[in-house]
């Protein structure tokens, strides 16, 4: 049996680094957690939510994304809106232009509708798509553009310029333009296509990575009111997104910008802290730095090292969990592994002694002894 880093990390969980899930493990448990325990308290959850979702936190969102004449659809997750606007937007033989490296479970959800993704590779300066190399992807079958902005799982992100070139070509050759800004609130200068083509634009949204609640999956999508509904006849969640999430979402958002600088800094500097690591093991290089996200890869084609090889060894031996790059590259998942870093600064104390230890034990001549 091949080994199975999921099933070990979590039932290790509680003595894991979670370095392996994007997730944001900064934010202070106090934001969430009166408000938690009031509506456990209350007994809220023996009610259905009320079906369109809490109209604050309706409002929160639409205020927190800030363009204005979108409507704002809850979902579990942006993962299902992810699944509801490929189901609602597409057909068979339709193709989405999108990358390689990418979240390739939006890829899965395009081949289920019957469409098919063109993947541009990005694992090259600049590591992200351009205007250019969309126009000339696009051919006679083109319905969508894919757009995650910041990228999971490089860490870059897409300039305001850049952003408004692609908005301007998706709305000249009628194509949606489907912008995921999962990770958005780590950027230096985050940018909406909403803002430059609100027709063309459907954005999905998270509060999973921002506000630290992947655990509770809500999320949603934003797009005119007319868009909204045609993609909200997919909804299966016709009763209502979990109303604990609601709560938490509520209670995050109305907070965020109080705290959310704090939790962007840390992980700036955690960052820095992989990239000092990974300087000091050669062969081992990052690809994006700074990440405009809270994750990059670790590239690791200089060790002729297997990305599932450094994960087993980093989860089992030193219990540090981090992704194969397998899952988020056709082209080039054996050159990489991800390591995501909005963590308390002892997890990254335990990824500074381990990286260099885990690949000194599987290329021996690759890291020198600590004197
Ligand atoms: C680019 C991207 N989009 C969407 C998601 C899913 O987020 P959610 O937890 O809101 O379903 C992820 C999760 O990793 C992601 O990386």
């Amino acid at each position: 049996m091949p080994f199975d880093a999921l099933r070990f990390a979590y039932d290790h969980r509680s003595e894991v680094a979670w370095l392996g899930q994007n997730t944001n493990h900064l934010v202070p448990p106090e934001v969430v957690r009166g408000a938690l325990e009031a509506a456990i308290r209350e007994r809220r959850y023996e009610g259905y939510p009320y079906g369109p979702g809490d109209p604050e936190l309706i409002d929160l969102v639409a205020r927190d994304l800030g363009v204005p004449g979108m409507t704002p659809f809850l979902t579990a997750g942006g993962t299902e809106s992810l699944y509801m606007i490929a189901r609602a937007l597409l057909g068979p033989g339709d193709e989405v232009v999108a990358s390689d490296p990418s979240y390739l479970i939006i890829h899965r959800f395009i081949e289920l509708a019957g469409a098919h993704t063109r993947n541009l590779d990005v694992y090259a300066p600049p590591y992200r798509l351009t205007a250019e190399r969309i126009q000339e992807a696009i051919g006679p079958t083109t319905r969508m553009i894919l757009l995650i902005d910041p990228l999971n799982p490089l860490g870059s992100a897409y300039p305001r310029e850049e952003v408004r070139a692609i908005a301007e070509l998706a709305h000249d050759h009628h194509l949606t333009l489907l912008h995921d800004v999962t990770y958005r609130d780590y950027a230096d200068h985050p940018a909406l296509a909403a803002e430059f083509a609100p027709e063309a634009t459907v954005t999905v949204w998270s509060v999973s990575k921002n506000c630290g609640l992947a655990g509770l999956r809500i999320g949603g999508f934003l797009a005119t009111a007319e868009r909204t509904r045609a993609i909200a006849r997919f909804n299966t969640n016709d009763l209502g997104v979990n109303i604990l999430a609601q709560v938490a979402a509520i209670a995050a958002l109305r907070t965020k910008s109080t705290w959310f600088g704090a939790v962007r800094r840390q992980t700036r500097e955690n960052g820095a802290r992989i990239r000092a690591t990974v300087a000091g093991v050669p062969g081992a290089s990052l690809p994006v730095y700074p990440s405009q996200a809270n994750m990059m890869a670790i590239d690791l084609t200089g060790l002729g090292l297997s990305p599932e090889a450094v994960q087993q060894e980093l989860l089992e031996r030193h219990g540090v969990f981090v992704r194969a790059g397998t899952y988020l590259s056709i082209a080039h998942g054996a050159e990489f592994v991800r390591v995501s870093f909005s963590n308390p600064p002892a997890d990254l104390a335990r990824f500074e002694r381990a990286f260099p230890e885990a690949i000194r034990a599987l290329a021996p001549r690759a890291v020198p002894r600590p004197a």
